[in-house]
This record gives structure tokens, sequence and C-alpha cells, in this order.
């Protein structure tokens, strides 16, 4: 497809923002070829500026459950700013929405709203912090919890490893207490706990990981993970920023049957507007300003029209749609798994209800390594653009999931499944 609109504003844009992106995996360093400028989007279309149209797989990193500029989030955010933008005090829909989260996951007894994904993590970290008088925070190879000092580490080599900053500007002494384990080891995992108990204030972890392509979690692992941290009075955080509300109304955790201490949400729960919220126990949560001695503020916290429009959002959303939806996906997922299968391709697609995403060998992925091992590189690259030359819009990054949202329709999903089957083939050659 051509795009000089979009060459043109990416030039623009390179001379007035950094690298021309306000987020670097934007700028298509992992794929090459010139970043896309979307314009619009509608249902679960993307158009770029120059008014090609792409089927969103991507969809915001998986914000966008209903796709682009459904009616009832559209409506619910013109109504709400109407009258008046932000206002500095709490306001109703703020309540509501709370109300609405406390109902679907009972873990989080009291929440607090913030404005990013990574504003929430930091935040329950300091919380944990607070509450425990302890320092170290334990968190998972190949997770990501928003661009926080203390998480932003290299992977371990698969044992238990003072962590290494994964990006400079990070002062040692926040990494120093940064310890990452490799997703779904129970045994490092019970080493690690019983060896720092009474130094580590938190575990941190996707309960089911979307930032190393998706891993399905063991439930062995998150069920010792929670009983390890229980004995050792460990504050367990889970970050739901991608699950929660995806799968189901509420947090992967009730489905799990696992209760953590706080629990990290954003993306969907705003219908596309910046948010993040954390909440856990009642006697936990008092330990925050103003009840407690724990300081965290914002500005824009729990805006009015960020809450009415994520309540739009969610509130569409029944059982019999997360389970259409899950289904739609889960069915796309075992028709190319049979592809791959019957065709003897090395690949699969590791998914979990209505995210994914494509692993270049046929064994399953456990953890970062494995995920590391199963990366496409240039495979992926070329991948990429010959989906983007097809209309379709899947993540420009390798080692990120894709997400289907309700707006995605079985005609999309056959496009897309022949698209890769096309790629597959022409690859094999
Ligand atoms: C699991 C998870 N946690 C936290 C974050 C950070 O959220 P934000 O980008 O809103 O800061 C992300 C972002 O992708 C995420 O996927």
């Amino acid at each position: 497809m051509q795009s000089p609109n979009s060459k043109k504003l990416f030039t623009r844009a390179q001379e007035v923002m950094v690298g021309g992106v306000n987020s670097p995996v934007r700028s298509f360093k992992d794929v090459g070829g010139a970043p896309l400028v979307m314009q619009s989007g509608k249902g679960a279309t993307l158009y770029d500026a120059d008014g090609n149209g792409y089927t969103d797989y991507c969809l915001s990193w998986g914000a966008s459950i209903l796709g682009h500029a459904h009616r009832n989030v559209v409506l619910a955010a013109k109504k709400t700013a109407e009258k008046g933008l932000s206002f500095g005090t709490t306001t109703q829909p703020e309540i509501e929405m709370a109300e609405y989260i406390v109902r679907y996951i009972p873990s989080m007894e009291r929440v607090r709203f913030v404005n990013s994904g990574t504003e929430a993590t930091m935040s329950a970290i300091r919380l944990a912090r607070g509450v425990t008088g302890r320092d170290m925070v334990v968190k998972f190879d190949g997770c990501y919890h928003g661009h926080v000092d203390d998480l932003l580490t290299k992977a371990g080599s698969g044992v238990a490893q003072l962590a290494q900053s994964s990006s400079l500007g990070i002062p040692q002494s926040h990494i120093d207490n940064t310890l990452s384990l490799p997703y779904n080891n129970t045994n490092l995992l019970r080493e690690t706990l019983t060896k720092y108990n009474n130094k580590i204030a938190c575990v941190i972890v996707e309960p089911v990981a979307g930032n190393m392509g998706v891993v399905v979690p063991q439930i062995e692992f998150l069920k010792i993970l929670r009983l390890l941290t229980e004995q050792f009075k460990i504050i367990l955080i889970f970050d739901e920023i991608i699950t929660g509300f995806r799968f189901h109304k509420g947090g992967v955790q009730s489905e799990f049957g696992i209760t953590p201490d706080l629990t990290c949400l954003g993306k969907i729960i705003s219908g596309g507007f910046p948010v993040g919220c954390y909440g856990g126990k009642k006697s936990l949560m008092k330990a925050l300003a103003p009840l407690g001695g724990v300081y965290q503020a914002g500005t824009f916290s729990g805006n009015p029209v960020v809450m009415k429009t994520g309540l739009a959002a969610l509130k569409y959303m029944n059982d019999e749609r997360y389970k259409w939806l899950n289904l739609r996906c889960e069915q796309f997922a075992q028709e190319i798994n049979h592809f791959f299968q019957e065709e003897n391709i090395a690949m699969h697609l590791s998914y979990y209800k209505s995210m994914m995403s494509l692993r270049f060998r046929h064994e399953p992925v456990m953890n970062y390594a494995d995920a590391q091992a199963a990366a496409g590189g240039k495979r992926y690259a070329a991948l990429f653009h010959f989906l983007l030359n097809k209309g379709i819009y899947w993540p420009p990054a390798d080692l990120e999931a894709s997400f289907v949202s309700m707006m995605h329709t079985k005609k999309d999903l056959g496009h897309l499944a022949a698209a890769i089957k096309e790629y597959c083939k022409k690859e094999r050659g």
C-alpha cells in the first residue's frame, strides 16, 4: 500500500517529537519500514493518513475491546464532556466506576484511580513497601508493568539473580532491590522467596502474561506463589492491566480462584482514554493518603469523562458477548494451529481466550527464555509487512500480544487466516 501522507507526517513528527513517537514501539524499530500515521478508526478498522484501511489486531495494545469509535463509547464521552472536563474534586462518575470494579473484582474492596498503567503499578509497589516496611520487589522475566524505575530490568538467566537495569537513567539503588525470576518456575520461586522472605515487600506478576507474547501460567505456579506470599507476609500484586475485563466481567484471578492482595487495572476500563487503577483489601488500602502515610495523588485522577466512557464500554460487555469474543479468537487459533501442524510448519499461535501471539517454533512457550527462542526476528518483520500490505495491522513488534475486539467479524478472521497461510506457503517457497 502507498502511504505518502504518512511518510510526510512522520518526517514532520521527527522534527518535533523524539524519534517521531511518544512511545518507542510505535517507531516500527522492530519491524523496519516507515511507521504509519493513523488518522481514524471505526469498528475493527484503522485508517492511516492516506485513507488506507487496516483490520486492527493491536487495538491500542489491548485497550479497544469494542473496536474503534463505538457508538456507546463516543456518546458517553461527548455527553460527559459537555458538562465540563475536569474539576479536581470527587465526582459521581468515579464513584460509579469504583462501585462497578469493586462489584466484579471482590478482592478490590477499595480502589484508587490514576492516569496510566505505569502509575498504577508504581503506586501499588509504593503501597506494598509502605505497608510491609520492606524494600525488595520480585518480578518475572518478560513481564512488563510499565516504565517504573524499579521494574525496568534485564531478564535473568534462569537463576535467581539481582536484576540489571534495561534503561539508562535508573539509579543502581532502585535495581538493587529488584529480583527477576523466570515465569512458571515454581522451584526457583520457592527458593528465592524463602531466602529473602523478610526483605521482600511484594511480588508483581501478569497472571496471564501478554508482554512476552501470550504465556499462560501453570495454575500450580500461581497457587504456590499465593501460598508462599501469604506465608511470608509478602504483598502479591496481580497486574491485570491487560487481562482485567478482557475475558469476562472482572479479572482473570476469579477464573484461577487465586486472590491477590492488590490488583492493577488499566487499558479496557477507560474505553480508550488514559487510565490506571489499583486496589485491594480495605485494611491494606487504608495505608494510602489521606487515611494513611503512603502518599500518592493526581490532578486528573478519576476524570469524569474517562470514567463515564469506561463505564459505557464495560457495561456494553455482557456474559454472552464475552463468550462470543473468546470463542471467536479460540476458534481462529485452533484453525491456524491445525494448519501449522498439517503443513508441518514450525510455528504456533499461543493464545488465551481473546489474546494471541505467533511463535516461530512448535514447542510451547512457558517463560521469557522460551519466548526469545521462539521469536521470529526478521521472519516476524517480513510477516508483519506482508499482513500490512493485505490491510491487516498486527503489533509492530515481536513478542507482543494481538487482540480481537467485539467488532471483528468471522470474515475478518477468515481474511487474517488466509493471509497467514499464504505468507507461510510463500516463505516455504
Ligand atoms: C501488563 C501491563 N502493565 C502495565 C502496563 C503499563 O501501562 P501504561 O502503558 O498505561 O503505562 C502495560 C502496558 O502495556 C501492560 O501491558
